[in-house]
């Protein structure tokens, strides 16, 4: 059986260590009533050595973002290396806040290069700011992803995920996240452009998931009529409850 995967994005929150303990211990406890999903955790970077004892064999850690090199005079930044050797076995890459605040293509590609060289798994987050009737978002997450992702050797290709995350769906709510049809029509051509990329065989390999204002009310019907193979969770991760339900509908689905 191929797991699903659920990722909480808890951005910059919460605002404390003893709320960050809580909120992943209750990740902790219904991920051990789960069989069919992996769920990690993507807190802020600070608090990844504190929760990182804490990971069982249903709940991984994941960082926000990494830096490409290994060490040296880069301020700020931490490398795939440390995470590693911390036990953390993922990290996002290219989330739209961070590529808002400057973070390019070029920059997401090194940064992805970097993680599979440390046997880490990349979490590859692309996504249009808007839709326009004439298509042209289509092309525009084709030159995302293929900038991103396309110096990737097929040896790394199983170990890709690829999150489509548009923009005008974060941070709203279930009725403005994407249409369960139109998101299984977006996922079609996110392989075609993987296809290009790879070849049918090894594109058939990257897992693909959503982002963008899933919430209990349309988990459901996302996971089941999306063509995705999970999550990534934003504002609901940061709920107990919410996350729970939409765990609980994920694991329902077939
Ligand atoms: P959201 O965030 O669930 O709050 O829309 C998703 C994300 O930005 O990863």
């Amino acid at each position: 059986m191929v797991k699903k995967v659920v990722i909480a994005n808890w951005k910059m929150n919460p605002e404390t260590t003893a709320e960050s303990r809580k909120l992943f211990q209750d990740v902790v406890k219904v991920a051990s009533t789960l069989k069919k999903i992996n769920v990690i955790v993507s807190p802020p970077a600070i608090f990844l050595s504190d929760l990182v004892r804490k990971q069982n064999k249903n709940v991984f850690l994941c960082s926000q973002d990494v830096f490409w090199g290994k060490t040296g005079s880069f301020t700020g930044q931490f490398s795939a290396s440390m995470i590693r050797a911390l036990g953390v076995e993922s990290s996002i890459i290219g989330h739209s806040e961070k590529r808002a605040l400057g973070e390019t293509d070029e920059d997401v590609s090194k940064k992805v290069l970097a993680v599979l060289k440390e046997s880490l798994i990349p979490i590859v987050c692309i996504g249009e700011h808007e839709r326009d009737h004439g298509g042209e978002y289509l092309t525009f997450l084709s030159n995302q992803l293929k900038a991103s992702i396309s110096r990737v050797s097929r040896k790394d290709v199983s170990k890709l995920i690829v999150a489509y995350e548009p923009i005008w769906a974060i941070g709203k709510t279930a009725n403005d996240a994407m249409d369960s049809h139109k998101l299984h029509e977006v996922v079609i051509f996110i392989r075609k452009v993987l296809t290009k990329i790879f070849g049918r065989e090894y594109a058939q390999k990257v897992t693909i998931i959503y982002g963008g204002s899933v919430e209990p009310k349309n988990a459901s019907d996302l996971i089941k009529n999306g063509n995705v193979s999970g999550f990534l969770v934003g504002h609901a991760s940061l709920d107990s409850k919410k996350f729970k339900e939409i765990l609980v509908a994920v694991e329902a689905s077939k």
